[in-house]
C-alpha cells in the first residue's frame, strides 16, 4: 500500500482522502437498507449508495463503486458526512463540501464528487418517491 499511497500522494491527493482510500472507509453495502440508487455518472463510472433512514435522519451509510480513486475517496467523504444528518441537509451537501472535507484532491478528479453528490441526491429523491431523471 505505500507505494499506493506514494502514488496518490504525488497526483495531490491529501492524507486524509488517501486514509479513506487505504481503510475503504464505509465502502460496502448494507443488508436490507431504506435507501437505494446506483447512478452511472458521463464517465462510465458507476456508484451505489445504502442509506439507512429513522425519522428523517440518516443513521449509516455505505457506498460501492466501479470506478477511479476519486470516486472512492469522494464517496467514503460523503458518507462520513451525512451520517446524523436530516435528508434535507444532506441533499444540500454539495462537490466543494465534499472538496473542503477532503482537503485536496487532484483537480482533473473534482467530477468524481460530483457524481458522488448526484448518487446521493439520486438516492434520496428514489426514497422520496420523487423522478430521479
Ligand atoms: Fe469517473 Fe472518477 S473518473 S468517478
Amino acid at each position: 500500500m505505500s507505494e499506493v499511497r506514494d502514488l496518490l500522494k504525488k497526483s495531490g491527493y491529501s492524507d486524509k482522502a488517501i486514509e479513506y482510500y487505504a481503510k475503504k472507509v464505509n465502502v460496502g453495502d448494507i443488508k436490507n437498507p431504506d435507501a437505494y440508487f446506483s447512478y452511472t455518472g458521463p464517465c462510465g463510472d458507476t456508484m451505489e449508495i445504502y442509506l439507512k433512514i429513522e425519522s428523517t435522519v440518516i443513521i449509516d451509510a455505505k457506498f460501492r463503486a466501479i470506478g477511479c480513486a476519486g470516486s472512492f475517496v469522494s464517496g467514503s467523504a460523503l458518507t462520513e458526512m451525512i451520517k446524523g444528518k436530516t435528508l434535507e441537509e444532506a441533499a444540500e451537501i454539495d462537490e466543494e463540501d465534499i472538496l473542503n472535507h477532503l482537503e485536496g484532491i487532484p483537480a482533473p478528479k473534482i467530477h468524481c464528487a460530483c457524481l458522488t453528490k448526484r448518487t446521493l441526491q439520486k438516492t434520496i429523491k428514489r426514497y422520496k418517491g420523487q423522478e430521479t431523471d
